[in-house]
């Protein structure tokens, strides 16, 4: 079973999409009912982290950690508090306008990862801005797990793509593999 998290709108193929209500992230006894005894071969989880405290992200990384099979991944994207255009991070800042009224925190790929090591995974980052100003992508398989505000499909990003204008809209996006 492949799992959205927090999936509002978001449909992919293959993927069983979930909401808040069915499963919080915040609340160990929706997975437990969700779940029984069974575990997710892999979650998908795109720009919710950011809605949670610090201590709830790492509560909730703890939570994913044991509702996935051994060998499962969670594929996480938030914003990312290093991107260099100012007006990005205006829209996505804690307590920021409209839907970021409640973003909580503002992750850099240096805060985000120890959420997930700390919870048992091992984590590889797939893009992020660095702290020298440079962005990151990894030869990384958009299609096995879909990001849509990503490099690769968030369509405020074609310019960028085709080498005519700056970047648009990017995430600080990691895999989390349970051993
Ligand atoms: C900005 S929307 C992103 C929706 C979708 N993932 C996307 O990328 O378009 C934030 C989502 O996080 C979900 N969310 C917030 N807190 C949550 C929690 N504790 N557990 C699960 N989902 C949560 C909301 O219900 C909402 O669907």
């Amino acid at each position: 079973m492949k799992v959205i998290l927090g999936a509002g709108g978001q449909r992919w193929d293959g993927w069983t999409a979930t909401q808040q209500s069915e499963l919080d992230l915040l609340a160990p006894a929706t997975f437990a009912q969700f779940f029984g005894e069974a575990r997710a071969e892999a979650f998908l989880c795109e720009h919710v982290w950011e809605h949670l405290t610090l201590e709830e992200g790492k509560r909730a990384a703890r939570l994913v950690y044991e509702f996935l099979e051994p060998g499962g991944f969670l594929r996480v994207a938030v914003p990312d508090g290093r991107h260099p255009d100012p007006a990005y991070r205006a829209l996505v800042a804690v307590n920021g306008p409209g839907p970021a009224h409640d973003h909580r925190v503002l992750y850099t790929l240096e805060s985000f990862v120890p959420v997930f090591t700390g919870a048992g995974f091992a984590v590889t980052p797939l893009e992020y801005w660095a702290v020298d100003g440079t962005f990151h992508s990894s030869d990384w398989d958009v299609k096995a797990a879909p990001v849509y505000r990503s490099s690769a499909l968030d369509h405020r990003n074609a310019a960028w793509r085709d080498g005519s204008g700056l970047p648009g809209f990017t995430s600080l996006i990691l895999d989390a593999h349970r051993s």
